[in-house]
């Protein structure tokens, strides 16, 4: 039994149904919470966790069930009736106005921002900032501030609004290790005041580290519940998948010749973030060259030379050993370079364009028109064969893109960059916020494309990814780039220190 067991329940769904067309996206889920609560809600991607948050928060009309607060029904599809009775959702995409500052941000909807009489206000944000340590300045303008204290100002706003329920839609996607430990903490803070906290997450030693209770979803209904100090993660990733899953592991190969050189590559530093410094990197063919690091550490700068969306201040890039003269996206494309962006949602795809526009993205559009005019048939062919190939779940490829689960989304993002046999394989971040089984299948993807000869170049934060699969790994920071260190020769740990800087020697000042 949960040690909140006894404590008051603050919030019951009752058999939440909810269908688009002929998908059951919620099946008579029910799922209480209690004060001081954090429940974990898992499933993979598309089992509907979002879609029942956003139920709960009054953006989608149930069709069947009922929602209660504090023991009162809420009125459905009415999300400033569930702000009211205390309910403060912290979206997957932030819906922050960028040109104002973090205390209008706050204020914004609840009060009108010409009244003068915001003393009030600006002494509620920073009690609430220290109490639940969020630390962001108020007079700061929201569009210059990082993403993790973008999430900080967007739970002040719902701490600021007395929610009593917080919602976190996978809120550790986007942030580093340590602003999540930072959310952690806040979060903690959170229920040790009362608070009740529904999180959702596909990283399960977060979900073991945070939650109470897991509730798990399996194509929309609820197929287990467990308490947290009662499983592990494991249990937690078959309950999830409905069997036993294991991540593909790469087996050493042979290297073929460089399909991709850079030498002394350098660019510019934008603003907090470094460019790069004197950069020599070698990718291979039949070879998966890892790029490791704390994000922001230059991995941008990196992953745009090699996409060619951005050119070298200083250095040369080669393609099998010719220097290339001129570098674009298109021209990129064009020499076999497939980008998998890390930001599915802002770089790969346009939210209100279908499968098949989508599809054809970034330049592939070039291979179905001719004199200018699109082949919307060759188009629409080609993003069929994607959904079959790679599995997408969608209704067809007229869907709009942004109605995808975020994992339905990246097999999508994926499969375009894999149709044309791409020689060179830019994969930033290519399973983030991805499913356990997702996870898996994008990895075997990825591996599959080395064995049959492609360079992939993969970037991550995730340590334990970087070392199952890479064949060479090297790691990043500040802008720098360490020596090449093949599969098996190094640890963990040892790879740590090189990620914190600390086994760079000093002769790069120059
Ligand atoms: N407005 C909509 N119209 C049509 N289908 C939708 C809509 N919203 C969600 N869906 C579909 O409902 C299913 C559940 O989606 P939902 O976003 O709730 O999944 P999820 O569990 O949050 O997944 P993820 O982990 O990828 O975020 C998916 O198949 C999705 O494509
Ligand atoms: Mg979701």
């Amino acid at each position: 039994m949960s040690q909140n067991a006894g404590a008051e329940v603050v919030l019951r769904l009752d058999r939440i149904t909810k269908s688009f067309g002929a998908l059951r996206a919620n099946d008579a889920v029910s799922l209480t919470l209690r004060r001081g609560e954090v429940v974990a809600l898992l499933g993979e991607n598309g089992a509907g966790k979002t879609t029942l948050m956003n139920i709960l928060f009054g953006h989608y009309v149930a069709d069947e069930g009922v929602v209660e607060v504090f023991g009162a029904p809420l009125p459905p599809g009415n999300p400033r009736a569930a702000l009211a009775a205390g309910v403060g959702m912290v979206h997957q995409h932030f819906t922050l106005a960028g040109n104002l500052t973090v205390l209008d941000n706050i204020r914004l909807g609840t009060e009108s921002l010409w009244s003068r009489w915001h003393a009030g206000a600006r002494e509620k944000v920073q009690r609430l900032s220290r109490d639940f340590g969020l630390a962001v300045h108020p007079d700061a303008k929201v569009g210059r501030l990082s993403v993790g204290e973008r999430q900080r100002v967007e739970i002040l706003k719902a701490l600021y609004r007395d929610a009593r329920v917080l919602i976190l839609d996978e809120p550790t996607a986007v942030l580093t290790p340590q602003e999540s430990e930072a959310l952690f903490a806040t979060l903690r803070k959170a229920t040790a005041l009362g608070l009740s906290i529904i999180f959702i997450s596909h990283k399960l030693h977060e979900v073991m580290a945070i939650a109470d209770r897991c509730v798990v979803l399996r194509h929309g209904r609820v197929v287990g519940e467990v308490d947290t100090h009662a499983t592990d993660k494991a249990a937690l990733a078959a309950l999830m998948v409905g069997g036993e899953l294991s991540l593909p592991r790469a087996e050493a190969r042979a290297p073929g010749p460089v399909l991709m050189q850079l030498d002394a590559v350098s660019t510019p530093d934008r603003g907090a973030a470094p460019g790069l410094k004197a950069v020599r990197l070698s990718l291979r063919a039949g070879q998966i060259t890892g790029l490791a690091g704390v994000s922001g550490n230059g991995q941008a700068a990196l992953a745009e030379i090699v996409a060619g969306l951005a050119l070298p201040g200083s250095g040369a890039i080669s393609l099998r050993g010719s220097p290339v003269a001129r570098w674009s996206p298109g021209e990129a494309l064009a020499r076999g370079v497939a980008r998998i962006p890390e930001d599915r949602h802002h770089q790969g795809s346009i939210a209100d364009f279908d499968l098949t526009e989508n599809a054809v993205l970034e330049g592939y559009k070039t291979r179905f028109s001719r004199r200018g005019w699109m082949n919307w048939r060759a188009a629409r062919g080609f993003a069929e064969g994607i959904i079959r190939d790679y599995d997408v779940r969608c209704p067809g490829p007229e869907t709009r893109i942004r109605l995808l689960s975020g994992g339905n989304m990246q097999k999508l993002i994926l499969g375009r960059a894999m149709a044309p046999g791409p020689e060179i394989i830019l994969a930033n971040q290519p399973v983030r916020g991805l499913d356990v089984g997702a996870i898996a299948y994008v990895q075997g993807q990825l591996i599959a494309a080395r064995d049959r000869g492609a360079a992939v170049l993969l970037i991550s934060e995730d340590l334990d990814e970087i070392m199952g699969l890479s064949d060479v790994i090297h790691v990043m920071s500040q802008g720098r780039l360490s020596p090449g260190f093949a599969r098996g020769t190094m640890t963990a740990a040892e790879l740590g220190l090189w990620m914190a800087g600390q086994k760079f020697g000093d002769s790069d000042a120059a």
